[in-house]
C-alpha cells in the first residue's frame, strides 16, 4: 500500500467516530483532504463542519458541506486531522501545512480529537520534523533568539503567512523529551501565538493506516 492509499483508507476509518447529524471539526492537510472527501460522499447525514484553515473551508464548500463558524457552536463532538509526527502516547507535531493555531482552537473545542495518520508519522521523540512555531511578524527576530536559546535552530518559512496574517518559523534540532512542558515554555514567549506540540491536549483516538490496515492507538 502506498502513503496516499493509506492515507484514504485511515481518514475513511475516521467517520465511524462522527455522529449522524453533528457539526465536525475538520483539520488540514492532505489525509485531512482525504477525510473532507469521505464527509463528501455522506453530506446528508451531516448538519456541517468547522474548518480549520480556509483551505479546508473551499474544499467542504465545494463538497457542498455547510460551513460554521466555531463562534456560532458549542462543543464540536469529533475534530479528525492528520499529524506531521505522533507519539504512542498521541502527543503531536502539527502545522506542516501552516494551520497549526486554527487546528489547535478547533481541538479544544472538541470533545474527541481523532487523529489520522499513516505509520510514517510515528516517532518515538517527537523532534525530527521541524516544530512550527506562528510568531506575530513584529516579534519574528525576538522569538528567534529565544527558541535558540532553547536549543533549537528556527527558520523562518519563506513566503508563508499564516490564515491569520502571522509568519511561521520552523525549529529544527529540538530533542522534545518532555513535549507539554516544552509546548508551555514556547507558547509563553512573547510573540508566539502557538506551537505546533499538541501534548498538553494530546489527541484522544490515534488511527494508523499500516500495510496490516488501521490500528488504533
Ligand atoms: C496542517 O497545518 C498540519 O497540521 C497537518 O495536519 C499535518 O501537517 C499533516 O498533514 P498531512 O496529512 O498532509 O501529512
Amino acid at each position: 500500500m502506498n502513503q496516499d492509499e493509506k492515507k484514504r483508507l485511515v481518514a475513511e476509518a475516521a467517520l465511524d467516530y462522527v455522529p449522524d447529524g453533528c457539526i465536525v471539526g475538520v483539520g488540514t492537510g492532505s489525509t485531512a483532504n482525504f477525510f473532507i472527501d469521505a464527509l463528501g460522499a455522506r453530506r446528508d447525514r451531516l448538519r456541517g463542519a468547522v474548518a480549520s484553515s480556509e483551505a479546508s473551508a473551499a474544499r467542504l464548500r465545494a463538497l457542498g458541506i455547510p460551513l460554521f463558524d466555531l463562534n456560532e457552536v458549542d462543543e464540536l463532538p469529533v475534530y479528525v486531522d492528520g499529524a506531521d509526527e505522533t507519539t504512542r502516547e498521541r502527543a503531536l507535531i502539527k502545522g506542516g501545512g501552516g494551520a497549526l493555531t486554527r487546528e489547535k482552537i478547533v481541538a479544544a473545542a472538541s470533545k474527541t480529537f481523532v487523529c489520522v495518520v499513516d505509520d510514517s508519522k510515528l516517532v518515538a521523540q517527537l523532534g525530527r520534523f521541524p516544530l512550527p512555531v506562528e510568531v506575530i511578524p513584529l516579534a519574528r527576530a525576538l522569538v528567534a533568539r529565544q527558541l535558540t536559546a532553547l536549543g533549537g535552530r528556527p527558520v523562518l518559512r519563506e513566503g508563508f503567512i499564516t490564515d491569520n496574517g502571522n509568519e511561521i518559523l520552523d525549529v529544527h534540532g529540538l530533542a522534545i523529551s518532555a513535549p507539554a512542558d516544552l509546548e508551555t515554555t514556547i507558547n509563553q514567549l512573547t510573540g508566539v501565538v502557538t506551537n505546533g506540540l499538541f501534548a498538553r491536549r494530546p489527541a484522544d483516538v490515534l488511527l494508523m493506516a499500516t500495510d496490516r490496515g488501521v490500528v488504533r492507538g
